[in-house]
């Protein structure tokens, strides 16, 4: 009998990714991916360690299986930006530990499976990090994990990730993400290119481009420079595709190119992540932004110019070194000035060997930073409950992902369950329907709304003739038939 795998992801869509592909990986070498680490051979944690309360959470994960490991002999291996950060520290604290893998080394899990199965002993393969670096070797050190993609990549839901370029070249001050990714590397163009094809091949309807700045994508392997803007063109020519995504922006990239791309290609979606972390000059300049609050107001007013319908979603670090009451206060001004669909905001976590870390003292106390997470939490949720709310009586398009949360509970058998799905505004929308809706566009009547979430009715295609897609949402409506 082949072996079974369990893979336990954490943090950001990249991680999200990164498991999927060493699953397809795994699978073609014969593993079983099972749904349960009780059930695995080989249990994987994909893991984060963009703040510290990520890594606490694999290292109590880890502490509570060894004593299921004592019985069972299963292996345990951690991969991604942790294994990275931690390396040998990971074996030190959890011995039980067999394989640590750095997300520039997941391409060769399936021998360094086999070294442990030899019994070659607790295995480390992490890309070497020396400060500082020279960028030729650091470069070379995180090698690209982007094996190649087809039919059994496309889940259900017709949606997939394509990652085109890795690692990050900003150095903000907090951020510990270029030194567990690397250096950026982008993906040259006809790979990217190729790769969406094979997906769309395989029943694909909708890609979201990845990259930690995304918008700064250059490619000049095929002799012209080709930037985000000229890839969108390239894969909005792909017949069968049927939208396109890309996250996160850096508000430095967000050139009126991409932004006219947006508007003119009806495929892409008008969805802009562009995290501002702070409101203040002040904080931005600690944190090694490249930018001021100045610049990132005409940035709004660039994309909502260019672009009116769309919507757009930030990131802020509250708490960060020296922030201050006033500090504060212009981050509470931005977001309430620029009404974002939805912010995630975040309490500063001193990361090791990062500048802010190394640097400057983490000064604002912990009941500080709560106090300051929470308010900024509540002014962005009333504005998202506020903006949701216009969409009350209005229809949206969705392409069907898959069960709700409460339609997770749902026996597989039964066919009429709670279903959620995404606006091209990246809007999540719940209602009742059919399994068989999965991965298919389904127009929407909205009848409520949450500061997350749009509740509506699935408006059958020949019910209703207001069933005609919104401006909002150009795209045609797959008909489904009625049952
Ligand atoms: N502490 C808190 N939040 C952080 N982020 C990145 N580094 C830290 C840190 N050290 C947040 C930023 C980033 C998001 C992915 O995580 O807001 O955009
Ligand atoms: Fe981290 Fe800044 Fe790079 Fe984003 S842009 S991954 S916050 S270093």
């Amino acid at each position: 009998m082949g072996k079974r795998v369990y893979i336990y992801t954490v943090g950001c869509q990249m991680n999200e990714l990164d498991s999927q592909l060493v699953a397809d990986l795994l699978r073609q070498i014969g593993y079983e991916v099972v749904e349960s680490a009780r059930k695995a051979d080989v249990i994987l944690f994909n893991t984060c360690s963009v703040r510290q309360h990520a890594e606490d959470k694999i290292y109590s994960a880890l502490g509570a299986l060894k004593r299921l490991k004592d019985r069972r002999r299963q292996t345990i291996g951690v991969l991604g930006c942790m294994a990275q950060k931690e390396g040998q520290e990971i074996f030190r604290r959890a011995p039980h530990v067999d394989l640590v893998v750095g997300p520039g080394r997941l391409q060769h899990l399936p021998e360094l499976l086999e070294q442990v199965a030899a019994g070659a002993g607790p295995v480390l393969a992490i890309s070497p990090w020396s400060e500082p670096a020279d960028r030729h070797s650091l470069l070379a050190g995180f090698e690209p994990f982007d094996p190649p993609r087809g039919a059994q990549s496309v889940p259900p839901s017709r949606q997939a990730y394509v990652r085109i370029m890795s690692g990050c070249n900003k150095a903000c001050s907090y951020c510990v993400v270029p030194r567990v990714r690397g250096p950026e590397q982008c993906r040259p163009a006809e790979e990217i290119v190729q790769e969406v094809r094979q997906l769309v091949d395989g029943g694909c309807l909708e890609v979201t481009l990845l990259g930690q700045t995304v918008n700064s994508y250059w490619d000049r392997s095929g002799g012209r420079t080709i930037r985000l803007a000229d890839l969108l063109v390239q894969l909005h020519d792909i017949t069968g595709l049927e939208r396109i995504r890309f996250v996160t922006n850096h508000p430095r990239h967000m050139t009126d190119d991409l932004l006219q791309a947006v508007r003119d290609l009806p495929k892409v979606c008008p969805y802009f992540h562009v995290p501002a972390q702070s409101g203040s000059n002040t904080v931005l300049r600690r944190m090694g932004r490249g930018y001021t609050v100045e610049s990132y107001r005409e940035m709004l007013a660039r994309i909502r110019q260019t672009v009116p319908e769309s919507a757009i979603s930030s990131d802020f670090i509250v708490g960060f070194c020296g922030e201050t009451e006033e500090d504060f206060q212009e981050t509470v001004r931005l977001v309430q000035e620029a009404r974002f669909k939805n912010a995630y905001i975040f309490k500063y976590s001193p990361r090791p060997g990062t500048k802010a870390a190394q640097c400057y003292p983490d000064d604002v106390p912990q009941e500080v930073k709560r106090r300051r997470n929470n308010l900024l939490l509540q002014i962005q949720n009333q504005i998202s409950l506020e903006e949701n709310q216009k969409f009350i009586g209005r229809h949206v398009q969705v392409l069907v992902e898959g069960p709700s949360k409460l339609g997770q509970k749902s026996p597989e058998h039964q066919s009429a369950l709670q279903l959620t799905g995404r606006t091209r505004c990246d809007r999540i929308v719940v209602f009742p329907g059919h399994r068989r809706l999965i991965g298919q566009f389904c127009t929407i009547r909205i009848t409520h709304a949450t500061p997350t979430t749009l509740l509506g009715e699935w408006e059958e295609p020949s019910s209703s003739p207001s069933a005609a897609p919104q401006k909002e949402i150009p795209l045609p409506v797959i008909s489904i038939p009625t049952p």
